[in-house]
């Protein structure tokens, strides 16, 4: 599909008032997206696992207005207004404007809450924006004659993926692809898409544990960081070396070796970190316990044999993640040595998730 694609025609229905849930999950890239082009357009394409707990629960009501000159909304977050929320959603109005003519029309009240603590580390962008682009795609199909879901799903992804890039992979689950690949059919840089391949039963259920080492406001937005990829001396190798590990992947998924899985998720999460260190300016988004913690998980799969790695996100937290026949052991080992390098012992028990639901 192509851009135009998106692009409505006349509605042929009217809507005066109505109100939409969507919960939509959050997701951890397996394959990271770090660098885009202009219009939120990937440098090179990423996998994720969608999540199952970590969620935002996104209200949409709207009513018909008089005028419609500009954009007209209130955002709250657990019931409090939000004006600081405002400049992010409005910018996001504008990008979709295009795309969905009806936003003048109405006034929206945003209501929105996540299942994780906001002061978590834990970036809300993926989960929030999907869930606001499914609201209002809710209301574009009210508008329109029949929307069929993949076309539902579709642009509600590439919709979510002009409010942050990665939001257009929480849209389905369990595993999703964004950005045009060679051995991934369908494949696109313009929405996430459902992994369209054979998956091993060994990720059937994959846990992902969050331990929240810093809780945090983000050192680095990811905008800034993405922009920093421009003209960074690793860029291209960087960006080849995620096809690569695409590719890898594939394989490792089909056929479950997980010392393979190990390999590249890793990789991948310290390639990202060593991206961010490497860049003008640079920086670090580790702290000394993400490095504790990764150095017990080596050292406890080394002893034990276990397939337990870890992967990162732009920040210190670290994403334990391991087949659902080690949960006991591995969460024993997580309260056992693990936990005294969270800020308060707190961590997320998480797995793999199927995607969005209307409530
Ligand atoms: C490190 O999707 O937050 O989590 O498109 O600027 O909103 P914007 O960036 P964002 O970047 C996420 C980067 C990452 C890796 C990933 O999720 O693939």
């Amino acid at each position: 599909m192509t851009v135009q694609d998106f692009i409505s025609k006349p509605y042929p229905k009217t809507l005066e008032t109505g109100r939409f849930t969507w919960s939509s999950p959050s997701n951890i890239a397996l394959v990271k997206y770090w660098g885009k082009k202009e219009h939120q357009i990937p440098e090179n394409s990423s996998l994720s696992f969608t999540l199952n707990q970590c969620k935002t629960i996104t209200s949409l009501s709207f009513f018909k207005k008089e005028t419609d000159e500009d954009f007209s909304f209130e955002i709250y977050l657990d019931g409090d207004k939000k004006e600081d929320f405002k400049p992010k959603i409005e910018t996001f109005f504008k990008r979709i404007e295009v795309y969905l003519p009806f936003l003048k029309t109405y006034h929206f009240k945003i209501e929105t809450s996540n299942t994780f603590p906001h002061s978590s580390g834990i970036a809300s962008s993926a989960s929030g924006m999907s869930a606001l682009a499914l609201c209002l795609m809710s209301i574009e199909r009210e508008l329109l004659e029949d929307v069929s879901e993949e076309f539902f799903n579709k642009k509600a992804s590439f919709l979510a993926r002009l409010g942050s890039g990665s939001a257009c992979r929480s849209i389905e689950g369990p595993i999703v692809v964004w950005g045009a690949h060679d051995i991934i059919k369908g494949s696109s840089d313009l929405y996430g898409e459902k992994y369209p391949y054979a998956v091993h039963e060994n990720f059937d259920n994959y846990q992902d544990t969050i331990l929240l080492v810093d809780k945090g406001e983000k050192q680095v937005s990811s905008t800034v960081g993405h922009n920093l990829m421009h003209g960074h001396p690793f860029a291209n190798e960087r960006f080849k070396q995620a096809a690569q590990h695409m590719s890898r992947l594939q394989i490792t998924l089909e056929t479950g070796d997980l010392d393979a899985f190990i390999k590249i998720v890793e990789s991948e999460a310290l390639s990202l970190h060593a991206m961010m260190m490497t860049s003008m300016p640079y920086f670090i988004l580790m702290k000394p316990n993400t490095l504790e913690i990764i150095s017990k998980i080596w050292h406890y799969r080394k002893a034990t044999n276990s397939k337990v790695c870890f992967t990162l996100d732009a920040g210190a937290n670290v994403h334990v993640l391991y087949p659902e026949n080690e949960k006991e052991s591995v969460l024993q080992f997580i309260n056992n040595e693990l936990v005294a390098y969270c800020q308060n012992g707190h961590y997320i028990s998480d797995q793999i998730g199927f995607g969005a639901q209307l409530i």
